[in-house]
């Protein structure tokens, strides 16, 4: 399961372990409807997204990552976490994390995932849905190329996502509510962005978290206010 449903853009496009950032509005905003049960453990924190946001809300946690020498993937059945494995996986990977998340915890999991996954015929099959209590769809579409913000705003993408949560205990149908993250949908859409001065480069995230650079001229511009920045001023 899970290679044939990966990740589109070929292997040299996506970074290393498949690091992209969840932007924070969308655990903030996950917190405002449901109330976590501690301890979590997110088990492919990255750079810390999700726990950075968990820790602001004093909720209790541990943190793993494979780039940290823990495969959640490896990890044996017998071991049990009696509190919510909560992360967003490596899309390519989603399967098998859901699948080992449910050997590892007797509580919850909460999963960030793309909402087409719902009409793949193998899934249903290997019931990846059992347990399946919630799903949180995101109101738009987040391109998860943004990098991690502060301020939980996020480029606009192509992928429909949501957070899907599971319950050991749960037997019924899932049920589907939104999250409205209309007002984090900010800063337009990541690609092809062309540099004002060289025309043909196109704007990427090199040294500034919150600026887009030119690769060739270095010119920086702000995708919030849509505008250069003049180094000089
Ligand atoms: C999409 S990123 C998300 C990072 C973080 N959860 C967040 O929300 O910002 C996926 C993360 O999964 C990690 N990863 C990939 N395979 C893994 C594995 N088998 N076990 C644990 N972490 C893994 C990557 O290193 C990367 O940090």
């Amino acid at each position: 399961m899970g290679k044939a449903y990966a990740n589109k853009r070929s292997v040299e496009n996506r970074p290393i372990g498949d690091l992209y950032h969840t932007p924070k509005s969308l655990v903030w905003e996950l917190l405002k409807k449901e109330k976590l049960i501690e301890p979590v453990w997110e088990c492919a924190c990255g750079e810390g997204a999700i726990t950075d946001v968990l820790s602001d809300n004093s909720i209790s946690y541990k943190a793993s990552d494979i780039s940290s020498g823990i495969n959640f993937l490896e990890i044996p059945n017998d071991f049990k976490w009696n509190g919510t494995i909560f992360t967003n996986p490596p899309f390519t990977y989603w399967d098998e994390f859901v699948v080992k998340a449910k050997h590892l915890t007797t509580k919850n999991i909460i999963m960030l995932g793309r909402v087409t996954y719902f009409g793949t015929q193998s899934r249903y099959n290997h019931n990846i849905w059992e347990g399946l209590k919630k799903v949180y769809m995101f109101t738009r579409y987040v391109d998860y190329q943004t990098p991690k913000r502060n301020d939980g705003l996020f480029h606009v993408g192509s992928l429909c996502t949501g957070w899907f949560l599971f319950d050991m205990d749960y037997t019924g149908e899932p049920t589907i509510g939104w999250i409205n993250v209309e007002e984090y949908a900010k800063l337009g859409n990541y690609d092809n962005k062309k540099c004002r001065e060289c025309k043909e480069s196109v704007l990427k995230y090199i040294n500034h978290n919150n600026f887009m650079e030119c690769p060739n001229c270095g010119v920086l511009y702000d995708p919030l206010n849509k505008e250069y920045i003049d180094r000089d001023s």
